[in-house]
């Protein structure tokens, strides 16, 4: 088995403080992690769950992908982060297995991660990314 943890349930939203607070004021939850990754456009906030995150995710830019994600199809689950101990090599299996990459090759992610994201399209309508810690 290549996944070793869920590492993160990424939601986007558009209003990043209102939903820090929501879920600090639902859950108890505090910020464990805050980026922007200018390279994505994208601001986020990591929640942690145990050994897991829940990513809350906003857009910087109009031509960020996540804008174009809510402008589509409003705020709400945008991708699911599987954990990998090797990035490189979670991503041949998968394109082996017929996946379809957005990432050709493993790339930074936030927190110095190593990641690559596989297009929803032949993954049963999930945007998937690979998490190397
Ligand atoms: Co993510």
């Amino acid at each position: 088995m290549i996944l070793t943890e869920i590492d993160h349930v990424a939601i986007a939203v558009r209003d990043l403080e209102a939903a820090i607070k929501y879920y600090q004021d639902a859950f108890g939850a505090t910020v464990d992690h805050r980026e922007v990754v200018e390279s994505d456009g994208v601001e986020e906030a990591l929640l942690k769950v145990a050994e897991s995150y829940v990513q809350l995710l906003t857009p910087t830019n109009p031509d960020s992908p996540v804008a174009k994600a809510i402008e589509k199809r409003g705020e709400g689950l945008h991708h699911i982060g599987y954990r990998v101990n090797n990035c490189a090599e979670a991503l041949a299996s998968m394109i082996a297995a017929g996946a379809t990459p957005i990432d050709k090759a493993p790339r930074p992610g936030s927190r110095g991660t190593t990641v690559a994201f596989i297009h929803p399209k032949g993954s049963f309508g999930t945007l998937i990314e690979l998490v190397q810690e």
